[in-house]
């Protein structure tokens, strides 16, 4: 398949996952589920004028578009915050559906059009940009109260026993961090370039932390002794109430997508903000990896000293390798996936949940900003942490080992979870 092929592809099965995602009546589409998330309809719409911006604007906001230029401000991310979406006077959903429709068939047109020696990064960057709202939307409609809008998501794999809390040495020595254009022609700038980083032995868990074992932590008064926590860490749980992981209830349920179940043992922990991972970490006598002893965990292949494209080597991710894709809107049982498991045999390492690390977002060296230039630059020296792996709801056709999130570390209606790693 050609590349055009293939990000025509990619678009259209983004654009499917999103029309599923806001197809509910106009008051839901209008709703904010949480002064945390956009009204869906914010996010759909947006969606339509990024496509527009970079693939029939050129990236300029002062070219003509398709919308009034008051209506394609409405939708630019760094002008209204996502808690004052909600009052802003949005498209209407049927106007927001017609105008994303127009946009993406003009988008398909001008892929169709390019010249083979043309660059297609931006079309790989829309692919990005949408799968990415729509696990934001998954976000928000996990936030939302009442009756459940979405059911329960699809099967995954039986688990493994005897994997929770084991862990893997990573000896010391030099890997390739990163990834250049070549290798990865559709990374984000904030990927780029590789560069060779040397990494003192540490060892790292197999598999995520559980839910089972975050209760032992709650069990053992974790949320109650500030000697865990760091001191920010410390005056946040006091602040926000903190007590379990978000969308837990006290009687070993949780709410999930509006579903009330049984908190399942096996499962990765998920909804924990950073300065809970690095509570339970202190409290179990480990730390958080930084985001570079995760990435050689994930990608380097010691005994052939080169990168692997994915933990498990080249074979683009399936049901068998990885929970990716949304669908099953939760993380898998740890020991899921023998198959997904990296060189070093570290497991769930894409898929299942974000984990977080305890490296604030900063450029490689070498770093050159993308087209798009406010995707990352704007967020370094801010007060984030990077979390790596993408979480059940990320989509295979954007991740990479070398993907790099971030967020602030008071969030958790994310998809966040924990790996834990010790100094050998
Ligand atoms: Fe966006």
């Amino acid at each position: 398949m050609t590349t055009r092929e293939t990000l025509a592809q990619q678009l259209t099965r983004a654009r499917e996952r999103t029309l599923r995602l806001v197809d509910f009546d106009d008051a839901e589409l209008h709703r904010q589920y949480s002064p945390l998330m956009s009204p869906l309809v914010w996010d759909l719409a947006h969606i339509g004028q990024q496509e527009e911006l970079w693939l029939l604007r050129g990236g300029d906001p002062d070219r003509p578009g398709m919308l009034a230029p008051d209506v394609d401000r409405l939708y630019d991310a760094f002008v209204h915050s996502r808690s004052s979406r909600v009052d802003l006077p949005l498209l209407p959903p049927t106007d927001a559906r017609s105008y994303c429709a127009t946009v993406r068939s003009r988008a398909l047109d001008a892929l169709d059009a390019l010249d083979a020696d043309d660059s297609a990064f931006n079309f790989g960057l829309i692919v990005s940009h949408e799968n990415q709202h729509d696990e934001t939307m998954l976000q928000a409609l996990n936030l939302r109260s009442g009756p459940p809008l979405l059911d329960g998501g699809s099967a995954l794999p039986p688990g493994r026993p005897g994997l929770a809390g084991t862990s893997v040495l990573i000896p010391g020595g030099p890997f390739v961090l990163g990834v250049d254009e070549l290798a990865e022609p559709h990374s984000l700038d904030n990927e780029r370039p590789a560069h060779e980083v040397d990494v003192a032995s540490f060892r790292i868990g197999r598999v995520p932390v559980t839910n089972a074992e975050w209760r032992e932590f709650i069990d053992d008064g974790g949320y109650r002794q500030s000697r865990w926590w760091s001191e920010r860490g410390w005056a946040h749980r006091q602040e926000a109430g903190l007590t379990a992981p978000e969308f837990w209830g006290p009687d070993g349920t949780r709410t999930r997508f509006g579903h009330i179940e049984t908190v399942p043992a096996d499962e990765p922990v998920q909804h924990v903000t950073f300065f809970e991972a690095e509570a339970y970490a202190a409290w179990a006598g480990a730390r958080l990896p930084t985001e570079i002893e995760w990435e050689k965990a994930c990608a380097w292949d010691p005994a052939a000293g080169v990168r692997r494209r994915f933990p498990w080597g080249t074979s683009e991710p399936t049901e068998a390798l990885a929970n990716l894709g949304g669908e099953a809107r939760r993380p898998a049982p740890v020991g899921a996936y023998p198959a997904g498991a990296s060189a070093y045999g570290v497991e769930q390492m894409l898929g299942d949940v974000w984990e977080w690390t305890t490296s604030p977002l900063r450029p490689w060296p070498g770093f050159t900003p993308m087209v798009y230039d406010r995707y990352t630059e704007p967020f370094f020296d801010g007060d984030y942490r990077v979390l790596r792996g993408g979480s059940w709801a990320v989509s295979a056709d954007i991740l990479r080992p070398s993907f790099r999130n971030w967020d602030h570390p008071i969030r958790r209606q994310i998809f966040s979870g924990v790996r834990l790693a010790w100094d050998a």
